[in-house]
């Protein structure tokens, strides 16, 4: 199939378009670098660069490479930054994405695959989490992600669009040659190994005094290849049906054994210091993939809290710390 792929240069995007060209899709990646990184884009896929809200040239872009399905990965997502600039998230996550469905419209492609989030669920009332369980989202980033979902949904019955719409839970770990690398860093996984590294002197830890078992956030790690290998199964579904599957690992790790597992990893030290909570953060998000499972046969392949952390240190090592700064 000819994919395009919004947002291929990015952490998750660059994994995605890796493994639709190790099954034999071709893909154009499509991304604005605001975030992305050129050189991420695996060699086999071609690379334009454009914003979501020129629906023209998207348009374009689609029927000249006579694209048959959309993987929707462009997006801010950072749910500290969405309190701080909720029309930046509105704007970048729903209204661009609206234009992105209009040149799909235009163009006649009627399949999308949604990377949606965990964040729609809000602070969920039992775990681990159906998709059937009710979405009250908690901050802003996770609200534009359920509105898109909707519009998805509405699209269907207007336009006869068909979605599946891909919950994540929390992305880790790298490939070979695609790891995590934002600027700035937020998520905890790579945080942990600047701190093993030495590029910070210690991870703060937001929030010791959560009803967990050791007072710090429990979040369901999945590897990025994991992620990945579910976008594929994704897309073949658009064929039949539209859908709604969570992804995750279904375990569940607290802060502190993250950071145990990656002093492990490492045989680093590394430094914690407790602040107060981070605004928006639920104290637990455990997803059930038991749907993805039954409906399409996917398991996560890479469940060990300790080898997704080394996946991470691996890349980092040979990607950012040899070469820091270039990427
Ligand atoms: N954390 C710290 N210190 C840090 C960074 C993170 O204690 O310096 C904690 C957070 O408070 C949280 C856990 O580590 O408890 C994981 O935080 P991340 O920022 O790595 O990930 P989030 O769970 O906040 O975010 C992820 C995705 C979002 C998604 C969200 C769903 O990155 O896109 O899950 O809640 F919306």
């Amino acid at each position: 199939m000819r994919i395009l792929v919004t947002g291929g240069a990015g952490y998750i995007g660059s994994v995605v378009t890796e493994e639709l060209l190790a099954r034999g899709e071709s893909v154009v990646v499509y991304d604005n670098l605001s975030k992305g990184h050129r050189q991420s884009v695996a060699p086999g896929a071609e690379f334009i660069q454009g914003e979501l809200l020129d629906s023209e040239t998207l348009e374009r872009v689609l029927a000249e490479h006579q694209i048959e399905a959309v993987m929707h990965m462009a997006a801010d997502s950072l749910v500290g930054e969405s309190f701080q600039d909720p029309a930046k998230y509105y704007a970048n996550n729903m209204v661009a994405s609206l234009s992105l469905l209009k040149a799909m419209r235009a163009a006649r492609v009627s399949g999308i695959v949604l990377s949606s989030t965990a964040a729609v669920y809000g602070e969920p009332e039992k775990q681990p989490i159906l998709e059937s369980d009710a979405t009250c989202p908690t901050n802003p980033y996770g609200e534009t992600k359920l509105a898109l979902e909707r519009a998805l949904h509405w699209s269907e019955k207007a336009y006869g669009l068909r979605y599946v719409s891909l919950r994540y839970f929390n992305a880790a770990g790298a490939t070979k040659r695609c790891g995590e690398l934002h600027d700035p860093e937020t998520h905890l996984i790579p945080i942990v190994l600047q701190v093993a590294s030495r590029q910070r002197p210690y991870l703060e830890i937001f929030g010791n005094d959560y009803p967990t078992r050791d007072g710090t956030c429990v979040r369901d790690y999945i590897h990025v290849s994991d992620l990945a290998r579910a976008h594929v199964l994704a897309l073949g579904l658009l064929a039949e049906r539209s859908a709604i599957f969570n992804l995750g690992c279904g375990g569940g790790y607290t802060v502190l054994e993250v950071v145990e597992a990656a002093r492990k990893v490492t045989g680093h030290a590394i430094p914690i210091r407790f602040g107060p909570r981070r605004p928006g953060d639920p104290a637990v998000l455990v997803a059930s993939s038991e749907k993805i499972k039954k409906e399409l046969g996917w398991k996560a392949r890479q469940q060990d809290l300790q080898a997704i952390i080394d996946s991470a240190w691996t890349w980092m090592r040979a990607h950012t710390l040899a070469d820091r700064g270039s990427r």
